[in-house]
Parts: C-alpha cells; structure tokens; sequence
C-alpha cells in the first residue's frame, strides 16, 4: 500500500525526519526562507493527505478545494490566524498547532526585548561599530529600570505565565489583563488582575501576548497609547495585527511612550524603509519568538506526530478545531 503524502511547505534538514520515513511520504519546499509559489503548492496539495504550514502560508478555502484528500494541516507555531478554521472544518480537515513546546522559549524573548528595550542594548551596540564612542559619560545610554516596576501582560496564556514568572525574579509588580480572570495564575505568580484601560494607564512596561482575532485587531491603538504612561515600554511578542501600527509609529515619535520593541508586524516581512524600523527607540526583530534549536525542534517533532496520527485515524495530539 502507498504511504501518505506529506508535503511541508519550507525546507528541514532531513535528519528531523528520518524516523517518520517509514510511514510517511514526505516531500517539500527546497527553499528555507522563500515561501512557496502559490502555483507549487496548489500542485502538491491536489494528492496530499497532510500539509505541513508555517504561519505565512495562507490556508483557505482556495487552497483546500483544490486538496481532496487533506486530511490534517500542522501548523508550525502556536498561533493560526493564517487557517480559516471554517473552511478546513468544512471540508473536513483537521487543523493542529503547537503550544506547550514553545511557552518558555518566547517567553524568553520577550523578556530580552523588556531588557534590550529598557537598556538600550541595540542602540548603545550601534554606538560602538560606528566608532562613535569617545568617554565615559554620566547619563550616556542611561536607560530604565526594570527591577522595582509595573509589568502589565495582555493575555495571560502559557507565555503570559512564562513572562510573569522571569519578572517575578527582578521584584516586578505584576499585573494582567485576560478575557477571564486567572485566580490560580493570580496566586502562583503574585499577579493582579486588573482591567485594559488601568493596565494601559499604570504599567511601566506592557506586554502583549493575545493571539490576533476579530476581537483583538489593533486592539493597541491610538486610544490605547494615549492613555499609556509616558515612559511607557510596549512590547509586542504576539502578532502584529493586533497594533495599529501608523498609531504606534506616532506615539513613539511625538513621545508618547518611550520605546518599543517588536517582534511581530502588521506585514511581514516588515521592510527596513518601514516607519518603525528607522526609530531610534525601537528594537525590530524578524519574528523569531520560538526560535531556539531545542524548541523548533521540538515544533517539528510535534507537527510530524500530529500528523502521524491523524492519517493512522488516531486523535490529533494538539488540535485547534
Ligand atoms: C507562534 O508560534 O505563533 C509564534 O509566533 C512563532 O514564533
């Protein structure tokens, strides 16, 4: 009997996928950093019976009339808001994700983006290459704290929790705003509950960690940074949609907040003549919140065994409809 195909829209090195030879028939894009021609994959997705995404492939109703066989699509990432849900539980589809796996790891980045935001790290490095350093100097790259201040997460999921514990351990204040209250998380991690509008007006830092939906669309807009303090630090580890960007750009421009350090953008790619990039007190980074070997790893082997599953009729391991 022939194996199943799979075909895995961005390329990984071989050796990740050894052990699901045997019972898979696994193809893929040979291109790591290019996606793949929308042409290319409606082509190999007319005889797949799984399709293994990454979070800039759109997954839609177009793609999956021409997919008859689709049984499953793994997402490599935690968030899918590039799966019309609808659609794949229309045609029968089963869609998963990856979570758990990469909590602690986009945790850690976004508190590094906290740390090189509040201090200045990108900025003060720049300094050094471009030779531009002449003497020690009283307030020269003086920054902010972090020990000591209010730390506000929007969402308080696994990586929420994973922030809110790393702050703990430099006496932050912490509190959160989340669609239902955490009473369990309130007492674990000594964080406080309050409402958007008293996080946005009393956080030293703000951290947004709510996954893009209708309700959370530029959930941070211009409304949003006017009421934030001036010294305000806003971070972004989710997705970028939930930003008003133009908004964002003004308020960091006119100083209505102090800085920003962004890993997600409305559009990505996000190009280096964007508004944002070209900010001085803004740290941009492509995107790479779950990107260590242990953890991408870890995303792989669970895509693999999502599908492994769902195409021996088993329950999907991690499944999101
Ligand atoms: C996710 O998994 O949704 C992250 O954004 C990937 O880094």
């Amino acid at each position: 009997m022939s194996k199943p195909k799979v075909y895995i829209t961005r390329k990984i090195d071989a050796s990740y996928l050894e052990s699901y030879q045997d019972q898979l028939d696994i193809r893929m894009w040979e291109k790591e950093e290019e996606s793949v021609p929308r042409e290319t994959l409606y082509k190999e997705v007319a005889d797949a019976t799984a399709l293994f995404a990454v979070l800039s492939d759109s997954i839609d109703e177009d793609l999956l009339s021409k997919a008859p066989n689709l049984k499953v699509v793994a997402n490599m990432a935690v968030g899918y808001d590039n799966i019309d849900l609808e659609a794949c539980k229309k045609h029968h589809v089963t869609v998963t994700n990856t979570p758990d796996v990469l909590s602690e790891t986009t945790a850690d980045l976004g508190f590094s983006l906290i740390m090189s935001t509040a201090r200045r790290i990108v900025e003060a490095e720049e300094w050094v290459k471009q030779d531009k350093w002449q003497s020690w100097a009283p307030f020269f790259f003086a920054g902010t704290d972090i020990y000591g201040k209010t730390l506000g997460i929007v969402g308080m999921g696994r990586i929420g929790e994973g922030i809110a514990k790393r702050a703990s351990g430099f006496d932050m204040n912490i509190q959160y705003h989340n669609r239902s209250r955490k009473k369990d998380a309130e007492e674990r991690l000594n964080a406080k509950y309050v409402s958007f509008d008293e996080l946005l007006k009393t956080s030293d830092f703000i951290v947004t960690v709510v996954p893009h939906t209708q309700e959370t669309d530029k959930l941070f807009n211009q409304a949003a940074f006017e009421k934030m303090k001036s010294s305000a630090i806003f971070i972004n580890i989710s997705r970028g949609k939930v930003v008003d960007e133009e908004a964002l750009v003004n308020a960091l421009k006119t100083g209505e907040i102090q800085a920003a350090g962004l890993d997600v953008f409305e559009e990505e790619p996000i190009r280096a003549d964007h508004p944002l990039v070209g900010l001085n007190n803004t740290v941009c980074i492509p995107h790479i919140g779950s990107a260590s070997v242990e953890t991408r790893t870890k995303m792989v082997e669970l895509c693999m065994d999502n599908i492994l599953a769902v195409v021996s009729g088993k329950e999907a391991i991690t499944p999101v409809s």
